[in-house]
């Protein structure tokens, strides 16, 4: 009996915290200006271990596993605004160094991911692309890319960008190396290397910059993430660990990037 009224009660808490949320996530969606809404908006999505260790749970695929919820969340707020681009840093190059069994646990995590999200990407008329070594990603992970960025490649709203398996500085090396062999075969003049040279060379040059890059979990760091293109990101740095990310927390990064003035070096002429 007393379980139950207990049981009550916090379900009826549950559900006045979940209007209240919802109440913010109007108020904030009322304020954005869709004119100055980001075009691109990167994101790190961290805290998924400290997410499992603070309940408890040793495994860190638990965060990983609750984080594809935000992964869903981030996808769906940016395509309902119309943003061009999200590209969402899944799984860096030093990331195999971790023990064997969390990125086994992570690519076939991702492979399911790519599997169930199938029907909803098409829906949303989100295109799937991936950047970064993919050649370093075991068969099933590989198989389940290919066929899902066959099958939305003629979609035209949101591109999403997986960075997978992905290093900034190698970014910047592939494009090198690119410029390199053009000039090795004579079709390139060394003076003739300018900044779009390296840019055209990226491994995804249509995406364009992000305007905005997120952290998540507090950390201050860029952790080799898109170091040639955040040269002029606004950077939003929140608390809240991934798996918690949601809509609101977007809605409130974007709230407080149209709050910035983006001088890009210049002076603020307004
Ligand atoms: C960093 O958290 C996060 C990762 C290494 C992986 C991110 C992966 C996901 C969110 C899974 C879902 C994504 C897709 C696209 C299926 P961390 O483990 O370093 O956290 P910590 O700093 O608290 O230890």
């Amino acid at each position: 009996m007393i379980r139950s009224a207990k049981r009550e009660k916090a379900a009826k808490q549950q559900e006045a915290d979940a209007a209240a949320v919802e109440r913010r996530e109007k108020e904030l969606e009322r304020s954005l200006k869709p004119s100055l809404l980001p075009r691109h908006v990167a994101i790190i999505m961290d805290g998924n271990g400290r997410w499992a260790r603070s309940r408890g749970w040793s495994e860190r695929i638990r965060g990983h596993e609750a984080g594809t919820q935000a992964v869903r969340a981030a996808v769906e707020t940016c395509a309902r605004l119309k943003l061009e681009a999200l590209t969402l840093y899944a799984f860096s190059l030093e990331n195999w160094q971790r023990p064997r069994r969390e990125t086994s646990a992570l690519m076939h995590l991702l492979r399911r991911f790519l599997v169930a999200e199938r029907d909803e990407l098409m829906e949303n008329n989100i295109r799937l692309i991936a950047t970064g070594r993919l050649d370093d990603l075991p068969g099933y992970a590989r198989q389940a890319l290919d066929k899902t960025r066959e099958m939305t490649a003629a979609n035209t709203g949101l591109v999403l960008n997986l960075a997978l398996s992905y290093s900034g500085r190698e970014e910047i090396a592939h494009a090198v190396r690119a410029l390199a062999q053009q000039v090795a075969e004579g079709r390139l003049q060394p003076d003739d290397i300018v900044q779009e040279s390296i840019t055209e060379n990226l491994y995804a040059p249509e995406l364009g910059d992000p305007d905005l890059l997120i952290r998540t979990s507090g950390e201050l760091r860029v952790s080799n993430f898109l170091l040639w293109q955040i040269a002029y990101a606004e950077i939003y740095i929140t608390d809240v660990l991934w798996p918690d990310f949601r809509k609101v927390h977007l809605l409130e990064a974007f709230v407080d990037y149209q709050k910035r003035s983006r001088r890009f070096g210049k002076v603020d002429i307004n």
